[in-house]
């Protein structure tokens, strides 16, 4: 039996930070209605690409590895704001990491994407078919955010997370994994015009995420909760047998929801919502990231993954810890530095806006 063991791991979070008294600057909402409708007090403004993120990220998943980006089959990135489409951004990080025998593929199934990427990778090493995967979570959501929507801009923010899983002989990694995606919701989540039919029509760019968020909400309520209970079962264990619940960082009052409809305990949940709001497909690389720095990850835990996102994609992983929770090896890669506040990114993205529209 080959298992598919997380070998590595490493995150990279923007410097610039966008506080909720900074959001109240630019609109009509207030810090109390953010941190009680969704646990979030601030959020990380990218001043590089979103495949720069990744980059940081991923040598530093490789460096706690301890292998070398040639080693590296096949680069999973999950991301729902590509810096390009043709070629994919993998192949932008696949060339910056020098990991020239790997395959490199993006993976877009919006919030969900990295346990979309986490299931399937570890699948493919699971069936002998690769040895050595790389799965990246990696977002620049704030290019695009529309900072005239408080429903939406208040929720988002930038940052990377990657793990290296690798064929093992050793009984870690992925266990069961569940995917899914609600039909006939599509509309509840959207970006309209943020792809080639937008392009075919020449209209004019207004890219932006529209949402009903308490529709969405109900909905990732069950999926999640649908998700998390059919690989706890599948796994032959009860919820007593798990250790750590690393949910999609979307609101905290859906976790807490999705923790009660499971009948799991809250002690066990990762949350890092409120630091870096909702990071889409890197907030769950990020919370468990977070949680081994922490010292909460501990040999032969058993781990659930689960997240939502547009589509309406669900999915969950469960997983079981191996034995080393400390890195092999240290980089001193970072990004190169900024001067800029979050705030003043994002007061240059909106001019940037603005002027764009004014000669459109
Ligand atoms: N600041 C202040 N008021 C706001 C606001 C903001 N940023 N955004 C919305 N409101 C107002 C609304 O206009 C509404 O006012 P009204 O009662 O006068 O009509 C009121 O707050 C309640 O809005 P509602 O949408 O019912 O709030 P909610 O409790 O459902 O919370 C979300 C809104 C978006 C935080 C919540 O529904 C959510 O998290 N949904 C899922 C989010 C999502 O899809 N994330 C991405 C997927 S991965």
């Amino acid at each position: 039996m080959i298992y598919a063991d997380i070998t590595g791991w490493g995150r990279c979070l923007p410097p610039a930070v966008l506080s909720n008294a900074d959001i109240e600057t630019l609109m009509d909402t207030s810090n109390e209605w953010i941190v009680s409708r969704t646990g979030i007090q601030e959020r990380r403004i990218s001043h590089v690409t979103n495949a720069e993120l990744a980059r940081v990220a991923s040598t530093r998943a490789l460096a706690a590895a301890g292998i070398s980006a040639e080693q590296v089959d096949m680069i999973a990135f999950a991301t729902s704001t590509p810096d390009e489409c043709i070629p994919n951004t993998a192949s932008i990080l696949q060339n910056a990491l020098g990991a020239s025998n790997a395959a490199a593929v993006d993976i877009n199934a919006a919030c969900t994407g990295f346990v979309y990427s986490f299931n399937m990778m570890s699948d493919m090493i699971r069936a002998g078919s690769i040895k050595t995967a790389l799965v990246v979570g990696s977002e620049r959501l704030s290019s695009l955010m529309n900072w005239s929507l408080r429903e939406s801009a208040i929720l988002f923010g930038d940052g990377a997370g990657a793990i290296v899983l690798q064929a093992s002989d050793n009984e870690a990694g992925f266990v069961a994994g569940k995917l899914g995606c609600v039909p006939d919701t599509r509309e509840l989540l959207a970006v309209p015009d943020f792809g080639l039919d937008a392009i075919a029509q020449f209209r004019p760019l207004d890219v932006s995420i529209v949402f009903s968020g308490q529709e969405i909400f109900k909905k990732a309520v069950k999926g999640m909760g649908d998700a998390c209970e059919a690989v706890v079962a599948e796994a032959g264990l009860g919820l007593d047998d798990l250790d750590l619940i690393i949910p999609h960082q979307a609101n905290a009052r859906i976790v807490e929801a999705v923790v009660r409809r499971i009948g799991g305990d809250m002690d066990k949940v990762v949350l890092t919502l409120d630091k870096y709001a909702n990071t889409s497909t890197s907030s769950i690389p990020i919370a468990l990231i977070e949680a081994l720095e922490q010292g909460r990850v501990k040999p032969g835990m058993n781990i659930l993954f689960t997240a939502f996102g547009a589509g309406l994609t669900w999915g969950a992983s469960l997983l079981k810890w191996g034995e080393r929770v400390t890195p092999l090896g240290e980089t001193d890669i970072s990004l190169p530095p900024t001067d800029k506040t979050g705030l003043d990114l994002i007061n240059a993205a909106i001019a940037r806006r603005q002027a764009y529209e004014q000669t459109n």
